[in-house]
């Protein structure tokens, strides 16, 4: 058995830009030299479809390495490194289980479902405020759906969203690596604690007797005995944190595809179950999240040995292009058999609770929005956002024609 630190693995340069802006021939280049693991600057990036899958369920092995970007950042004792070092995706074992299991029943597809009515009126609602404009950054629209939803499902105004989504902005460069974002991080970390404590007080001097949302069930768990009150308002400011740059990059690296596409965007108007294939393809063509983790035990894959303390980066945004495992994978084509070959939402212990909002948080918004803005184009060119963490365009400048209401 050879020890994954003796191969000669190729180097992924995660953190250039254009790496961010085309990994593609980056990644096919790396597998020609091995055909899943490959180093980067801060450790080992898993890069195979089936190697990701394998790894990512084991759980008892490898850890959140969310402490340890703490640590790099060299942020241990402040208050974003131990919001950082504490939220629910840094817990393991039975700490994680304890708290997942008091959200897990307000998360699950049936749940998700019946908000689909609230998502609808909160698109509405947008739409007839940006719809009439003819053009603009849809980046910037899009980043309304996600927190215009978390609120409605918390029961906070939506006056605060563009306050949150300076805060949500800063965090989302969390995994990034870089200590310049420092400042930035931990100014929006106290923003959005501050917010979070107002409405944890608000929601306590009038609770929601009837029709108990996400927020009562959560406060009513402090009474239990179940939460404490920093968990509380920890998991609120995560449930934002978690639902914002995926939700809102995956919404527009959709529309990036479909500015191009004008028969699939025709067809999204029309027809919701579509749009639910369409969603899925383009979890699997171009999705947002690499998983850290560290190895805290050796754990061998593929005859190969994983020492303990090894650093492994999980790109699961473009494991869906993976040839050996997906017919024809740079093909965007909804109608495809293999419509849920994707991890998109990650994998084990930590799989993503709010898949099924967030897709039927997309699926809602590209229906309206096919229906409501006409043949959108471009108007000018997208950046890419860093590839540690959430990836995604930054910008999609276009214009449109009106639709229908
Ligand atoms: C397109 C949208 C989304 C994507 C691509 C996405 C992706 C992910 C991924 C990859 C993970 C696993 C991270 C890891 O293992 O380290 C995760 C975890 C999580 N996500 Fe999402 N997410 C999305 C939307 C949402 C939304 C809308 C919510 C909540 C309203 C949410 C709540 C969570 C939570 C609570 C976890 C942590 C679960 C745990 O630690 O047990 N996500 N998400």
């Amino acid at each position: 058995m050879q020890r994954l630190t003796e191969l000669d693995l190729p180097d992924l340069p995660l953190e250039d830009p254009a790496f961010s802006a085309d990994p593609f021939p980056y990644i096919a280049a790396a597998r020609r030299r091995h055909p899943w693991a490959a180093r980067c600057g801060h450790g080992i990036v898993i890069h195979g479809f089936s190697a990701i899958k394998a790894l990512l369920w084991r759980d008892g092995a490898l850890e959140g390495s969310y402490a340890d970007v703490v640590g790099l950042m060299g942020a241990h004792g402040t208050p974003w490194g131990r919001f950082q070092e504490e939220m629910l995706l840094a817990r393991q074992g039975d700490a994680h289980k304890r708290i997942r299991g008091l959200l897990a029943p307000a998360f699950t597809p049936r749940q998700a479902a019946r908000h689909r009515p609230l998502m609808r009126a909160v698109i509405a609602e947008l739409l007839d405020a940006w719809a009439p404009k003819g053009a603009f950054d849809f980046e910037e629209f899009a980043a309304q759906f996600p927190i215009g939803v978390m609120c409605s499902l918390i029961g906070a105004p939506r006056a605060v969203i563009p306050e949150l989504r300076a805060s949500l902005e800063a965090l989302g460069l969390s995994q990034s690596l870089d200590r310049a974002h420092l400042p930035a991080l931990q100014r929006a970390t106290g923003q959005l604690d501050a917010f979070v404590q107002e409405l944890v007080a608000g929601r306590r001097a009038a609770p929601r007797e009837e029709g108990a949302d996400l927020l009562q069930l959560l406060v009513d768990q402090i009474d239990r005995g179940g939460l404490t009150e920093r968990e509380l308002h920890d998991l609120l400011i995560f449930l934002f944190v978690a639902g914002y740059d995926t939700s809102k990059n995956a919404l527009t690296l959709a529309m990036a595809v479909l500015v191009e596409r004008p028969d699939l965007y025709a067809r999204c108007a029309e027809d919701p179950a579509f749009c639910r294939r369409l969603v899925e393809e383009n979890f699997r063509y171009l999705t947002t999240s690499t998983i850290p983790r560290i190895a805290r035990a050796d754990i061998v894959h593929d005859d190969v040995l994983i020492p303990r303390d090894t650093m492994l980066f999980f790109p699961v945004s473009i494991a869906g292009r993976d040839g050996r495992v997906i017919d024809d994978p740079d093909r965007f084509d909804p109608d495809r058999r293999q419509i849920r070959t994707h991890m998109a939402f990650g994998m084990g212990a930590h799989i993503c609770l709010g898949q099924f909002i967030a897709r039927a948080q997309i699926e809602e918004d590209l229906h309206q929005i096919a229906r409501r803005l006409r043949n959108p184009r471009r108007t000018g060119p997208s950046q890419w956002r860093p590839f540690y963490g959430v990836w995604g365009l930054r910008g999609l400048p276009i214009a449109f024609d009106a639709g229908v209401s």
